[in-house]
């Protein structure tokens, strides 16, 4: 069956540039604030001589420690692990480079940028603490979170002696696998416009979660929840680093409050790398213990990381491959003075995959084992330490699919084997596997008279296509065509589930599809309900009275006639009617996941190491898709984006002063047109109806999962040199 597809119903307004993003809002009276921050990585602010800025033109105020703008309320709970663990400006004390010490408020941005420059700040500077190289060797138990599994140890059995497992297989691989800082790197920086009346805000702030991004505003500015409004129908690019709330929109807000006016904080290029989220470096050891036939008897992912939120063990491990014994464990290094972490973009999953899937690589060169074989011999249909069945998994179709596609049996398994010219060509596979799943979610549903209907739900479009899905299910739950729905999004006022409830993030862990359509489902039958209803008592009605009313294709058909529903609320002159909907809660008996096998050509030039990539095929099995051009622009982006991580991307910090030197857009690269190849995506078509009716699952962070081990399993097929440290460039190749 072809999958359905369709133009994005937002394309238009955002190449017209109508879209307007949260920056892009100017309110009357509005003021301009400017971030300052920190050029030392570890000490206190002595003193601040800000005379010549307070002096400046058009400077109407500029907060610091001294007299921070009000934020009365404590951080939200999962601020310290996701997000920043301090209020904005909170005291004298510097944690890290590039932290914020003061805003600037002026009439215009140019005059706070001038006036933030006349600002001389002098610190007592300690040595930083900010080499993640040094610090991994002495890494420390993680925090006990409860309720939250990341950094917990996982062992099977309980008893496990992992050595003994280890020594007492046939073959073994262990090594060590680095992964680099990486930064979110969206088009769109954190941004916002606040604006307060009669004691309530407005925010103009992307997010990808409105209604959980309005519970962080009111809890930590003191209002109650619903005298905060977010408004953020478009948001430029995300990556996790919009999930939680940042200093831009603190600050925005806050001295919005403080005085009496709007404030747009916009946050600088350089400024992101620190004041917002980046993902964490890590450190992995994986050892792998099996037969000599395959089969894998012993698994230990050991990993040091910055912080908790990136856990590549428990986020790996435990759903790829059988074995009967089992070691995770993650080691954290605090108190380091580097920015704060968050989740990035499949978090844990990305750089787990990178360490298992480069591991499995190096067993099957071991064994001398195809790697798909390998993977076959040891493929999991329940999860490794629950034992709980997959809800649909068709992995080993993507393989096949994928081998034969991407053509693996041309492969010459002799590394270097292969050239063309002065280059060195090399195949590599992968496999990626993302947990799926979806949290009970209210939508509304409401006919117009104008032959419209609307669907509204607070979730998120961060550019993954949600207001086209929202259309396409509209229609479909509907029976009328896609440019009949208006959706409703980016809007913490609209319609969520468990408000109050702090896991209500909206577009997060590739969920937003798989939560919402399920919920569009339920909120058209009950409102078709309540059509049906008024149809046959609203005065007006060509229908009243009447029996056996039904709803069919946009019409209310019964007593012998057709009545579209926009002529019937015409006639009635009852505005609209609608109705919410929620859907119900996951069947918690299996495990769901996205799958994908990824395949990858590498081409490396032999007398200057360089690598680029030529080729790249991926199959997935994400359940149903809903509309196959966003689900392939989620992969091709995800693939890009795992391979960026393999060929580029590095957060590179000064040892001496905790500076991140590249951050900025021309230091920190990021792979361009030139760097890529088209990306060969094909779908398997398998709805989970098990996960919901609508059977999709996740899509959005799953190319980017395994993307660099396929690019660096390619690299050692080109050339025979195993790079376990990213990015993979080319002095690492000649060396
Ligand atoms: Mo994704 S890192 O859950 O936005």
């Amino acid at each position: 069956m072809a999958q359905p597809t369709m133009n994005r119903i937002d394309a238009r307004a955002k190449v017209t540039g109508a879209a307007k993003y949260a920056s892009d809002h100017n309110l009357p009276g509005m003021a301009y604030g400017h971030m300052v921050t920190s050029t030392i990585g570890n000490g206190q602010i002595v003193s601040m001589d800000l005379g010549a800025a307070r002096a400046a033109g058009g400077v109407i105020d500029i907060y610091t420690h001294d007299n921070q703008p009000s934020f009365p309320g404590a951080l939200p709970g999962l601020a310290g692990i996701f997000a920043e663990t301090r209020h904005p400006l909170a005291d004298r004390e510097i944690h890290y480079y590039g932290q914020l010490v003061a805003l600037v408020v002026a009439d215009t941005i140019e005059q706070a940028r001038d006036a933030a420059a006349l600002i001389k700040v002098t610190y007592a500077a300690r040595p930083p603490k900010s080499s993640f190289e040094d610090a991994k060797r002495s890494p420390a138990d993680p925090p006990s979170l409860p309720g939250l599994p990341l950094g917990q140890p996982i062992k099977k059995p309980q008893d496990v002696d992992i050595e003994a497992a280890l020594a007492a297989s046939q073959v073994r691989v262990e090594q060590t696998y680095d992964v680099p800082p990486r930064h979110h790197s969206m088009m769109e920086p954190h941004a916002a416009v606040a604006a307060w009346q009669s004691g309530k805000l407005t925010i103009y702030s992307g997010t990808q979660g409105p209604a959980a991004h309005a519970m962080e505003l009111a809890a930590v500015l003191g209002v109650e929840l619903s005298d905060v409004h977010v408004v953020s129908p478009y948001v430029g690019g995300a990556f996790g680093g919009k999930a939680f709330t940042w200093a831009p929109a603190l600050l925005a807000a806050a001295a919005a409050r403080a005085l009496g006016r709007p404030v747009k904080v916009v946050t600088s290029r350089e400024q992101l790398f620190t004041v917002t989220g980046h993902r964490a470096a890590s450190s992995q050891t994986l050892a792998l213990g099996a037969y000599r036939d395959g089969r894998v008897t012993a698994i230990k992912h050991h990993t040091t990381c910055q912080s908790i939120v990136e856990d590549p063990g428990y986020r790996t491990t435990p759903k790829y491959y059988a074995a009967p014994n089992v070691d995770i464990k993650l080691m954290v290094t605090p108190d380091m003075n580097l920015p704060t972490a968050t989740i990035m973009r499949a978090p844990g999953d990305e750089a787990g995959s990178f360490a298992l899937e480069s591991a499995m690589d190096e067993l099957a060169v071991r064994l001398g084992m195809d790697p798909i074989e390998l993977r076959m011999k040891n493929y999991l249909e329940s999860t490794l330490i629950e034992g709980t069945p997959y809800s649909s998994k068709h992995l080993d179709e993507c393989y096949r699919a994928g081998a034969a596609r991407f053509g693996w049996s041309r492969r010459s398994a002799q590394p270097g084997a292969v050239t063309d010219g002065d280059w060195l060509v090399g195949l590599g596979m992968s496999t990626a596997i993302l947990d799926s799943g979806r949290a009970p979610t209210t939508v509304r549903v409401t006919f117009r008279p104008n032959g419209t209907a609307t669907v509204a739900c607070a979730t998120s479009d961060a550019g993954t296509g949600m207001w086209t899905i929202m259309a396409m299910t509209g229609a479909r739950a509907l029976e009328v065509s896609a440019d009949r729905i208006k959706p409703a999004l980016g809007d913490s006022w609209l319609p969520v589930v468990g408000n109050g409830n702090p896991d209500v993030y909206g577009a997060v862990g590739s969920a937003a599809t798989s939560t919402v359509t399920p919920a569009i489902l339920v909120a058209a039958k009950e409102a078709i309900g309540k059509l049906v209803e008024h149809a046959t008592t609203a005065e007006g009605s060509p229908l009243l009275g009447a029996r056996d009313v039904r709803y069919e294709g946009g019409s209310l058909i019964g007593a012998g006639k057709a009545v579209a529903f926009g002529e019937l609320l015409t006639l009635t002159r009852s505005g609209e009617v609608g109705a919410q909907g929620t859907s119900a809660a996951l069947d918690e008996g299996y495990a769901y996941a996205s799958y994908a096998a990824h395949f990858c050509e590498v081409r490396v030039n032999r007398w200057t190491g360089e690598p680029r990539l030529s080729r790249f095929t991926t199959v997935v099995d994400a359940g149903a898709i809903l509309n196959a051009q966003t689900a392939r622009n989620q992969i091709t982006g995800g693939v890009l984006f795992g391979l960026a991580a393999a060929m580029f991307e590095e957060g590179k910090v000064e040892g001496a002063t905790g500076r991140i030197s590249n951050a900025n857009l021309a230091d920190y690269l990021l792979p361009i047109n030139a760097d890529t190849t088209e990306i060969d995506v094909h779908f398997l078509d398998y709805p989970d109806t098990r996960l919901s009716p609508t059977g999709a699952r996740g899509i959005g962070e799953l190319g980017t999962v395994g993307a660099a081990a396929a690019f660096a399993n390619a690299i050692y097929n080109a050339t025979g040199k195993r790079i376990r440290t990213l990015p993979i460039t080319l002095d690492k190749l000649l060396a």
